[in-house]
C-alpha cells in the first residue's frame, strides 16, 4: 500500500532519486569542496543488485519514477547492469548527468528506455566552463547534447546561476529554446557543505524573470501551467519551440508538492535535500531488517518545508545547513 511512502502532510513520495556514485569527472565548485569529499569504502556502497532490491521495495510501495544521479552516474562501471535491472521495474526511469559520457552509454540509455535526460551545463562559453568545472570538456558536452536532441530525447538543461559568473547568460540560454525542443532550468544556488554559498551569490527567481521580460517584452513571456510535483515553474517565449523554468528552492520553495525521496550511493535515505538526518537502509538490508518500516519512520520525520528552514532567513544561518552533505554526495 501507499501508506509507507506518505508523510504527515499527506505527501506521497512516489519519486525516488538514486545516487549511484560519489565520484565525478568534473569539479564544479558549487557542488563539491575543492579538496574533494571523503569517499565511502567500496564495501559500504550499494552493489547493482542491492540498488535493485532497495528500488524494488520502493516500487512495491508506490514509486513510479526513478532518477539516477551521482556524483556522475555514468562513471559507475556497472551502469549497464544497473540500468537493465531497474528497467525491469517498469518505472519512468531518467537520469541527471554532466553529459560527458552520454555517447559511450547511448545504447544503454536506449535499451533501458531512458527517454528523459537532464544535463548540467552552467555556461555556453568554453573558457567559463573550464573555470567552473576545472576540466576541459565543454565540446564533449555540447556534442552529446546535440546527439540527444537529434535522437528525440526529452532534454532539460540545468543551469545553476551564480552572481558574477553566469547571470549575464540568462537571455542566451533562453534564446536556445527558440529553435531547440529543450527545457532550460535556471536554478537558485543552494547552500551545502563546502560550497561557499552566500545569499549575495544567489540569483533569484524575480531577477531571472526581470531579465527575461525586459529582453523579450513582458507580453512575450507566457507562464505555463505548473506540473504536478514540479520543481521548476515554467515559462515560454511566445512562438519558441522549447521553454524555460526556474527552480527557486530558496526564494519560492515548492515543498507543498514534494514527492521526492533520496537514496545515497552508500545506501542511506534522506527525506529532504536539506535534511542532515539519514536512515541507513543498506546495512538493514544486509541484516535482513524490515525496510518498509524504516522508510515509513524516515518520512514521518519530514518537515513541511526545506527540512525546517521554513523562512529564507533560516537559510542564511550557516549552522542550519552547512553540515549537510555536499551536493556531490546527494545528487540534487
Ligand atoms: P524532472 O524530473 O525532470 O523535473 O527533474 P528534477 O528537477 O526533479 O531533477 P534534477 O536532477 O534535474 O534537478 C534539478 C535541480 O532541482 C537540482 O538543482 C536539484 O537539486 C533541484 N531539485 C530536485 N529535486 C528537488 C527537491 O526536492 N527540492 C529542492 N529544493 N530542489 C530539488
Ligand atoms: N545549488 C543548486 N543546484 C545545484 N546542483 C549542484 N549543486 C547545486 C547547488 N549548490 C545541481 C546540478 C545538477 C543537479 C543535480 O543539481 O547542476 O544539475
Ligand atoms: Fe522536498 Fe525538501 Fe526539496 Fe522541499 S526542499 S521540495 S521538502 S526535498
Amino acid at each position: 500500500s501507499n501508506t509507507v511512502l506518505t508523510d504527515n502532510f499527506g505527501r506521497l513520495h512516489n519519486y525516488l532519486r538514486i545516487s549511484l556514485i560519489e565520484k565525478c569527472n568534473l569539479r564544479c565548485t558549487y557542488c563539491m569542496p575543492a579538496e574533494g569529499i571523503p569517499l565511502s569504502p567500496k564495501k559500504e556502497l550499494m552493489t547493482a543488485d542491492e540498488i535493485f532490491q532497495i528500488a524494488q521495495i520502493f516500487v512495491n510501495h508506490g514509486v513510479d519514477k526513478i532518477r539516477l544521479t551521482g556524483g556522475e552516474p555514468l562513471l559507475r562501471k556497472d551502469f549497464p547492469e544497473i540500468c537493465s535491472k531497474l528497467a525491469q521495474l517498469n518505472t519512468n526511469l531518467s537520469i541527471t548527468t554532466n553529459g560527458i559520457l552520454i555517447d559511450r552509454y547511448f545504447d544503454v540509455l536506449k535499451s533501458a528506455q531512458i527517454e528523459s535526460v537532464n544535463i548540467s551545463l552552467d555556461t555556453l562559453i568554453a573558457s567559463k566552463f573550464n573555470t567552473i568545472t576545472l576540466r576541459d570538456q565543454f565540446d564533449k558536452v555540447m556534442s552529446n547534447l546535440q546527439l540527444l536532441i537529434a535522437h528525440d530525447f526529452k532534454v532539460k538543461i540545468n543551469v545553476v546561476l551564480m552572481r558574477g559568473f553566469n547571470e549575464n547568460e540568462i537571455v542566451d540560454f533562453i534564446k536556445l529554446t527558440h529553435l531547440l525542443p529543450i527545457s532550460i532550468r535556471f536554478i537558485e544556488f543552494m547552500p551545502f557543505a563546502g560550497n561557499q554559498w552566500d545569499k549575495s551569490k544567489m540569483v533569484n527567481e524575480m531577477e531571472i524573470l526581470e531579465q527575461a521580460t525586459s529582453y523579450f517584452a513582458p507580453e512575450k513571456v507566457s507562464k505555463l501551467t505548473d506540473e504536478k510535483n514540479f520543481t521548476a515553474r515554467k515559462f515560454q517565449i511566445k512562438g519558441f519551440t522549447g521553454d524555460f523554468g526556474i527552480i527557486s528552492s530558496i526564494t519560492n520553495p515548492f515543498c507543498d508538492g514534494c514527492n521526492r525521496i533520496r537514496l545515497t550511493a552508500n545506501g542511506k535515505i534522506k527525506n529532504c535535500l536539506f535534511s542532515n538526518e539519514e536512515t541507513d537502509l543498506l546495512t538493514s538490508l544486509r541484516n535482513g531488517a524490515d525496510l518498509p518500516e524504516l522508510i515509513s519512520n524516515c518520512l514521518q520525520k519530514k518537515f513541511k518545508t526545506r527540512s525546517g528552514m521554513s523562512t529564507s532567513e533560516k537559510m542564511n544561518d550557516p549552522k542550519l545547513h552547512f553540515d549537510n552533505r555536499s551536493m556531490i554526495a546527494i545528487g540534487g
